[in-house]
């Protein structure tokens, strides 16, 4: 069996000499791309990179405790988190269109970064350093579909904050250019990262937001966050992690329907387990998860979530079904 030793010492060696003296800016998403990203450029230039966190209530149970616990723990990493779960909350009401939401989502995004990467500069400039640097996640996959093309990054100020320049301009550090997604996650292990977060799933940067059909709530949110817990537990326990690319869990929010649970009558929604096995997400057919699996996801979710009275499966390809609803 191979290593990643070399590579991950060569890309030490890159970074080091493409940053010199300066600071550098990473934003972590909690996905695997940027944690191992972040994670080596800090094996290159330790204390000088620091970690931004938006954290914009539309993860997964659990994920951001793992950003700001798992993975500072792991790499002792120097990271900022934003809790802008209350502003995305705010920008999603009223919307119940797909794109709508996802330009909502991506709009305040930007946004709130763009803030926290000026505090992060500001702080710097107060110390008589410059930050000049972005760590991206980019694959080599990546790479390719766009192109080539790589360089400088705009963050432009929509706020004034004392005495920075209107437009800050980052060079871009990319230390994954040449990998691709198994090579990244042995680089990721090596580093020292936890398997939680080396291994996970593909999630969509949207989040829940676009898993909730209808408008998104921080209630609807939370029973969602529930029910998606209860499946991938599940999901996990059966050993079915490595088997299935991802499986969405879609809380149907405008559907109610009759349901007796405990002493009476309910009136609840639904939630879609959506279990696909796929090579790259172009395509993908619908998993054949055990029926003993399935039986107990749908006993403990309707057991569990309040609200929730019924579980269905989708049993759609792509194409003609895309993996998310939305
Ligand atoms: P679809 O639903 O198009 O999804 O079959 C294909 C893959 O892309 C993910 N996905 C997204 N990822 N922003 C993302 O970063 C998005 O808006 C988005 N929509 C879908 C999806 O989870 C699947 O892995």
């Amino acid at each position: 069996s191979w290593t990643m030793t070399g590579v991950i010492e060569d890309q030490v060696e890159a970074v080091r000499a493409q940053v010199g003296d300066a600071r550098v800016v990473c934003g972590l998403s909690g996905g695997v791309d940027s944690a191992v990203a972040a994670a080596l450029v800090q094996r290159a230039v330790g204390d000088r990179l620091t970690c931004v966190f938006v954290d914009h209530g539309l993860l997964r149970k659990g994920e951001a405790e793992q950003v700001e616990q798992d993975f500072v723990a792991a790499t002792g990493v120097s990271l900022k988190v934003v809790d802008a779960s209350e502003r995305f909350l705010a920008a999603l009401a009223g919307l119940t269109d797909p794109e709508e939401k996802r330009k909502a989502i991506g709009r305040e995004f930007i946004r709130v970064f763009e803030a926290a990467a000026l505090e992060v500069v500001a702080e710097a400039g107060a110390h008589g350093e410059q930050v000049e640097f972005l760590v991206q996640g980019t694959l080599y996959p990546d790479v390719v579909e766009s192109g080539g093309g790589s360089g400088t990054a705009n963050i432009k100020s929509h706020h004034n904050v004392g005495g920075l320049p209107e437009d800050l301009q980052f060079r871009l550090v990319e230390p994954l250019r040449t990998l691709f997604k198994d090579e990244v996650r042995r680089v990721g292990l090596e580093l020292g990262l936890p398997e939680a977060i080396v291994w996970r799933q593909p999630f969509p940067g949207p989040g829940l937001g676009i898993r909730i059909i209808g408008e998104v709530t921080r209630d609807r949110l939370e029973l969602l966050r529930e029910a998606d817990a209860i499946a991938r537990e599940e999901l996990s326990a059966a050993g079915l992690d490595r088997d299935i690319w991802q499986c969405p869990v879609v809380l149907l929010a405008d559907v109610r329907s009759v349901g007796v649970q405990g002493d009476g009558r309910t009136y609840g929604h639904p939630v879609v387990l959506r279990p696909v096995s796929s090579e790259d997400a172009m395509t993908a057919d619908w998993s054949r998860v055990p029926y003993d699996v399935l039986a107990r996801i749908s006993t403990r979710i309707t057991n569990e979530v309040r609200e929730v009275n019924r579980v269905v499966l989708d049993v759609t390809s792509k194409p003609p079904g895309t993996i998310e609803w939305e």
